[in-house]
């Protein structure tokens, strides 16, 4: 097959309605009569609500209700696991009684006629407490083994090999927590109809945040709906159905009046997921030459004292090098705080700075340069699992990588490469995430009018989901992009996964793959059964369909457009598709995307600055379908890691976990005049294995390894190790 638009640099398909304001977000969707809603946080960061002062404040201007543990209706909180939800705990049950678990937990809802009113009521609502000192330090924590299916890995006697190797690393990195921060702040309207919930809400998981809606009001699934056409920013934060959610269709329902309810900046600290803070210990044993013979990472990650969030923080040292003796393990820290959540790169990200750290210090130690000790480290197969990777291209990243940034030109002592009074670094680490693909299904109608419209429950956060799967539609449909209209964002379209964990394009796209073929299996029937159409009567093997149109094989005639056939049939066709993992394909092989990050910074010595000049990341990731959406995923990636690197850090107050930046202003991202030239490029990498359309994700990987990248960079300037993230000035100083 020709690809007319897999891997074409196309420009978005929705970018007129975002620059036009036509997109519309959660929040933008007002309900007639709506009523405004605003979260009342708890001060007290452990204990129980003794009194809320309701009376004044119902007698407040526009004021419809104050919902509190007492006058909330009960709900039955029905047992709910999506995948993504934590598999172990119950989930907060909110104003279901007086318990206060953590700082900033909703205790009240205060409803009124706008939204002014009802945040001026809010912030007169007196609420009383009994308090107790909260554990919110993951260093003093006890901590405890994962439940479940995260358990310690181990091949041949890592520390037995660890004693007899000649060079030997012994390290421990700490990464701070750090929330998602999009810029479309979490938002939920909510709308009954009778017993029928409407919600506009902002979501990754429609289908999940339905089911888990449902199963909190107790009512069958298919009678909720949520709808969310556009998300601006996710990197995980809405992955989970939060409690707001829940308290807008409470609320709505309390009063029977639609009610939107929007979190603000400062409540997106409290309730809506966060990057668990981590400590890692890696050690490494070596040969003189560089080849490993034992490595050891063990790794702690909070979670909170109602569930166990966890994710894959130490399991990338399990495949990504050669070594006859590994063992990795996992734990977790629970705290008085609400439970952490898969934050882009989310495991991988935070445990591959520690061992990529780790294998820059082995390389120091060593004398050998660090691409050549990777290189010497290679595996043959995934040795963890014992079988073969159904593709890896990671020393392809590092030469294309390396030839891209330049890497030959950097001297490699410490110190050594200057810009006027300005100490110039460059560091390199490995990126790598699993490519996943989940059952997903999709459905494509053939209109009279010549229009294909293809349907999935799926999100778009900004990867370009909209026009991704637009050009897969139109490739295997054979048909202009104009005459292709792809829906996502409504919970009744057919069933996908989670709009994360860079499964998307794997999943919905081989989905949306089958429903077109499926369609065009169909049209061909119609063609051939219709008595007064061309192809009447034809054998289907001596049909072809080519640019859209159905003809004989080996006929030069204009043959039959979907439209022709479809203008005869009178109604639409219509075709459902589905698409999962081939178990045995899975048996078989080890499914991972790989990558190298390089970085150059600059430190200034007298104020102990550090300015990224340079990021290039090299991928291997499959095939790419839209190089243009693939270098916007891999540039912001970057610039999340180059966050996590020298910016971002949420801070807890110990007294009572408050987040005591919990604004834009002292929680630091990367803006415009920090973000430096950013080169994505993509080895090219055909995966037969992975799924049909040979996409392997980078969602995720793009930020995985930036942050190594950064503090590698900043020990090849300084000679100064960094291994607690987020480096600061007063680090260099
Ligand atoms: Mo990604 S952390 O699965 O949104």
């Amino acid at each position: 097959m020709t690809a007319h638009f897999i891997g074409k640099p196309q420009t978005r398909v929705d970018g007129p309605r975002k620059v036009t304001g036509d997109a519309r977000y959660a929040a933008d969707f007002n309900q007639a009569g709506q009523a405004y809603a605003v979260i009342v946080s708890a001060t007290v960061g452990l204990g129980r609500v003794t009194g809320i002062d309701s009376a004044p404040v119902e007698r407040m201007p526009g004021v419809t209700a104050v919902i509190t543990h007492r006058n909330a209706e009960r709900l039955p909180y029905l047992p709910h696991k999506a995948g993504i939800d934590p598999a172990v705990g119950e989930r907060l049950h909110v104003l279901q009684d007086d318990n206060v678990r953590f700082y900033g937990q909703p205790v009240a809802l205060v409803i009124a006629d706008t939204l002014d009113n009802a945040e001026r009521a809010a912030a007169a609502l007196h609420v009383s407490y009994e308090a107790r000192q909260p554990l919110v330090d993951p260093t003093v924590a006890q901590s405890i083994v994962p439940d479940g299916a995260m358990v310690d890995r181990s091949r041949g006697d890592a520390d037995e090999a660890m004693a007899r190797a000649s060079v030997v690393i012994d390290e421990t990195y700490n990464i701070a927590r750090e929330n998602h921060n999009p810029m479309e702040p979490h938002a939920t309207i909510a709308s009954w109809s009778g017993d029928r919930l409407t919600l506009w809400s902002k979501s990754q998981y429609l289908v999940n945040e339905r089911a888990e809606i449902a199963a909190i009001f107790g009512l069958p699934v298919e009678n909720v709906e949520v709808i969310c056409p556009f998300i601006g920013g996710g990197f995980g934060t809405s992955l989970r159905t939060w409690p707001h959610v829940t308290l807008a269709a409470l609320a709505a329902r309390h009063i029977r009046r639609p009610v939107k309810l929007v979190l603000t900046r400062r409540q997106m600290f409290f309730t809506t997921g966060h990057r668990p803070r981590t400590f890692q210990r890696v050690k490494l044993g070596a040969t003189p030459e560089g080849r490993l013979v034992g490595v050891a990472h063990e790794g702690t990650g909070e979670t909170s004292r109602y569930e166990q969030f966890t994710e894959a923080l130490t399991t990338v040292t399990d495949y990504l090098y050669s070594c006859p003796n590994v063992r990795t393990q996992y734990r977790l820290a629970q705290l008085d705080t609400s439970t952490p959540n898969h934050m882009r790169g989310p495991g991988e990200a935070s445990g591959i700075f520690a061992l990529e750290s780790a294998m820059d210090e082995l390389s120091y130690k060593l004398g050998i340069d660090p691409i050549e000790l990777r290189r010497r480290n290679e595996p043959q197969i995934d040795e963890a699992e014992n079988k073969p990777f159904s593709s890896r291209s990671l020393m392809q990243c590092y030469e294309l990588g390396a030839e891209r940034f330049g890497w030959a030109r950097r001297t490699p002592e410490p110190g050594s490469m200057r810009d006027g009074r300005l100490f110039i670094g460059m560091g390199a680490a490995t990126a790598t995430y699993p490519a996943f693909h989940a059952p997903a299904s999709a459905r494509v109608r053939l209109l009279a009018d010549g229009m294909v419209e293809v349907e999935a429950a799926a999100s778009d956060m900004g990867p370009g989901t909209y026009t991704s799967m637009t050009q897969v539609a139109a490739e295997f449909l054979g048909l202009p992009l104009e005459q292709v209209r792809f829906r996502l964002g409504r919970s009744d379209y057919p069933q996908t996964p989670s709009h994360g964990g860079s499964w998307t394009m794997a999943s919905v796209g081989s989905a949306i793959r089958a429903a077109c073929l499926e369609a065009q299996a169909q049209a061909a029937r119609h063609a051939v059964q219709d008595a007064g159409s061309p192809l009447s009567g034809a054998r289907m093997d001596d049909l072809e369909w080519s640019e859209g149109r159905l003809r004989r094989r080996g006929d030069a005639s204009a043959g039959l457009s979907y439209q022709d056939i479809v203008s005869r049939t009178r109604v639409p066709i219509e075709a459902a598709g589905s698409a999962q993992r081939d178990p045995k394909v899975a048996e078989r092989y080890s499914m991972h995307s790989f990558g190298a990050v390089f970085a150059e910074i600059a430190i200034d010595p007298d104020i102990g600055t550090i300015t990224v000049r340079r990021i290039v990341g090299a991928y291997g990731i499959g095939r790419v379908v839209n190089p243009l959406l693939a270098r916007s995923q891999c540039t912001g990636g970057m610039i999340g890691g180059m966050g996590m690197a020298l910016m971002e850090r949420t801070v807890l107050d110990p007294r009572d976990g408050r987040s005591v930046n919990a604004h834009m202003a002292d929680y630091l991202m990367p803006v415009n005049l920090d973000i430096p030239e950013l080169e994505a490029h993509f080895v090219d990498e055909v995966d037969p294995h992975v799924n049909p359309l040979g996409v392997k994700g980078l969602g995720e990987i793009a930020l995985v390894g930036t942050a190594p990248a950064i503090a590698n960079a900043v020990f090849h300037a300084t000679g100064k190790r960094m291994r607690t993230l987020p480096i600061t000035i007063e680090d260099i100083l």
